[in-house]
């Protein structure tokens, strides 16, 4: 098994040996439902990665990691009522499964979970992790906040877009894997790097997962186009609302107002391609990509390790769900 499926397995065994309570049923059967529900386990993994290229131990991160995961499932039982999404890692989302107050409660209890989690780290770096997880926490719901206010809002612009999506999205994956890198007790030079690492990987990963619900195929386990159905002011909306012809720009303009969500989609979607919209948002993707691989010239460590961190990127960067 290579290093990162053994990362991956820890992760799963961590999770299923959580002890939850039992009662009410349908709030904790909620949590269950959503964390067995899989995903990519991406978060956990980059604590765990982070610790282990710096020398940690992995029993040490541990708790950081499944914490940070289970944040992550919170953020996405809530993101789920906010972005009107119906289908969560190819099933129904938990406000579609049980109904709004269990997703709502849910989300609350998992985040308390996520931190008893985190309090479970060793005494000399549980108030640092605790610090690093609280402002984390609130940029997410920041950035989560100019997500749902931008799709109202007509002058949205790229740097808006850009610092959005590092608040809601990027900052959690910089965030893990200084997490490893604090408990590994790397420098704080090095833990920074691996921040920057994590951040410029995050923004490339949210630009492909906005481009994904555009173009991607079943297997990534979202309604492909809900993005566009919620008039989400995404990099290629921008792109065609700024730099398509005339024409192209009041078609777009107009599509706000149809109800029809097959003809939105569909027509949306012919925008983003004749307006150069699509090849932008991969141009995008692959300069913070690199941006983020730069990083990790300047650690302090080996260039095995160097290797498996541009490794994961890589396995990020190419995904399709
Ligand atoms: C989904 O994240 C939420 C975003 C920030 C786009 P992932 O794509 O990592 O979700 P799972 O955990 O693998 O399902
Ligand atoms: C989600 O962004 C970011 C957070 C959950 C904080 P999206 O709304 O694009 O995520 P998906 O596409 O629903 O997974
Ligand atoms: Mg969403
Ligand atoms: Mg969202
Ligand atoms: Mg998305």
């Amino acid at each position: 098994m290579n290093q990162l499926a053994h990362l991956h397995q820890q992760v799963e065994l961590g999770l299923q040996e959580l002890q939850l309570p039992n009662k009410p049923d349908n709030l904790y059967e909620s949590i269950k439902y959503i964390i067995d529900l899989g995903g990519k386990r991406l978060r956990p993994v980059m604590v765990l990665l982070g610790n282990d290229v710096f020398g940690g131990q992995l029993n040490k991160a541990l708790p950081a990691a499944l914490s940070i995961e289970l944040f992550h499932n919170f953020s996405l039982m809530h993101d789920d009522i906010m972005d009107n999404a119906d289908l969560r890692r190819g099933k129904p989302s938990v406000h579609v499964q049980w109904n709004l107050p269990t997703a709502i409660l849910g989300g609350d209890a998992l985040l308390v979970v996520a931190y008893q989690q985190l309090m479970k780290s060793s005494q000399e770096h549980v108030v640092e992790l605790l610090n690093l997880f609280n402002v984390t926490a609130l940029e997410v719901c920041e950035g989560q906040q100019m997500d749902m206010n931008f799709e109202v809002q007509n002058d949205v612009s790229v740097a808006d877009y850009l610092e959005m999506i590092r608040l809601k999205t990027a900052v959690l994956m910089g965030a893990s894997f200084k997490m490893g890198a604090i408990i590994a007790n790397a420098s704080n030079f090095d833990a920074d790097l691996m921040y920057q690492f994590g951040q410029d990987l995050g923004v490339a990963f949210q630009l492909k997962d906005d481009f994904l619900d555009c173009f991607g195929n079943p297997s990534f386990g979202k309604v492909i186009g809900g993005d566009i159905l919620e008039n989400k002011k995404t990099l290629m909306y921008l792109h065609a609302q700024h730099k398509g012809s005339q024409n192209q720009q009041e078609e777009l303009a107009e599509l706000a107002n149809v109800s029809d969500a097959k003809t939105k989609i569909h027509s949306t979607l012919k925008l983003f391609e004749a307006t150069g919209a699509k090849a932008a948002a991969e141009n995008k993707m692959n300069e913070y990509y690199k941006k983020a691989l730069a990083n990790l010239n300047n650690l302090h460590l080996s260039d095995v390790h160097k290797e498996t961190l541009g490794k994961f990127a890589e396995s990020i960067w190419q995904r399709q769900k």
